[in-house]
């Protein structure tokens, strides 16, 4: 009967060359993870930040502050009632808020003045499009591009005659086209400082009035077809607005 024979030296020298690469592989792992975390935290950080801006803005036009927040929520629901896929509607609910982020920038006279606008005074308010993409800035981060995407495109009109750049149809991003359509249809149903709410049914007439002229016609078809259900998410969101902090990117 043989003796049992010790390890050799290669054999053994193997298994700590292992359990060292073992152990790196570990370690950058945890090292790959932290650095994810540290991202998607930077991101919620900055996401949360460009909110509170936005919500900085829309108090100087809406004593409440919810306006932005059913924006999110309808922008969401009626690009699903588009049929588009759920990961673009989820993050239009998110980017959709920062529309009028570049109202920070036009002057309070503006902002709240009855009646219609000076040429000097409407040249500061159709700067807000464009004030809102430089805030929101050239990020890599899809969320981002989004929100800028939205607030530039938001006072575009399917007919040309929007502004910044006159854009016409489709040439209008989707998104853009989405909010601005729950953005006028919302801004006509909450009280301004210069004048009362008009009534649903009101609202969505003077909505349909704007199909392919204001609005993509298929946008607002949508919209009008689905409006008991929009506007009983409207409402819900009113009896109980949903945190500030559910906005706020999660993944
Ligand atoms: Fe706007
Ligand atoms: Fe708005």
């Amino acid at each position: 009967m043989l003796a049992p024979q010790a390890p050799s030296t290669d054999r053994m020298f193997d298994a700590a060359a292992t359990a060292q690469m073992e152990r790196i592989v570990m370690d950058l792992g945890r090292m790959y993870h932290e650095r994810n975390e540290a991202l998607r935290e930077v991101s919620r950080a900055h996401h949360e930040a460009l909110l509170r801006l936005s919500l900085a803005a829309d108090f100087k036009d809406d004593d409440t502050g919810v306006h932005i927040i059913r924006i999110g929520y309808l922008a969401e629901a009626l690009a699903l009632m588009l049929g588009q896929p759920a990961a673009y509607a989820s993050m239009l609910s998110r980017a959709a808020p920062m529309h009028d982020i570049g109202k920070i920038g036009v002057p309070d006279a503006v902002l709240k003045k009855p009646g219609s606008f000076n040429p000097d005074e409407r040249a500061a308010m159709n700067q807000h499009p464009r004030m809102g993409a430089e805030i929101l800035g050239r990020s890599r981060i899809p969320l981002f591009q989004m929100a800028a995407e939205v607030a530039l495109g938001h006072h575009e009109r399917w007919d040309g005659g929007g502004y910044p750049s006159g854009l016409v149809g489709e040439a209008i991003p989707l998104s853009a086209r989405i909010v601005a359509v729950v953005d006028y249809f919302d801004a006509l149903t909450m009280d301004r400082c210069y004048r009362k709410a008009f009534a649903n049914d009101v609202a969505l007439g003077m909505l349909a009035e704007q199909r392919g002229k204001a609005f993509d016609p298929a946008i607002v078809d949508v919209f009008l077809a689905n409006a008991p259900a929009l506007l009983e998410l409207r409402d819900r969101i009113n009896r109980q607005p949903p945190s500030f902090e559910a906005l706020v990117q999660n993944d």
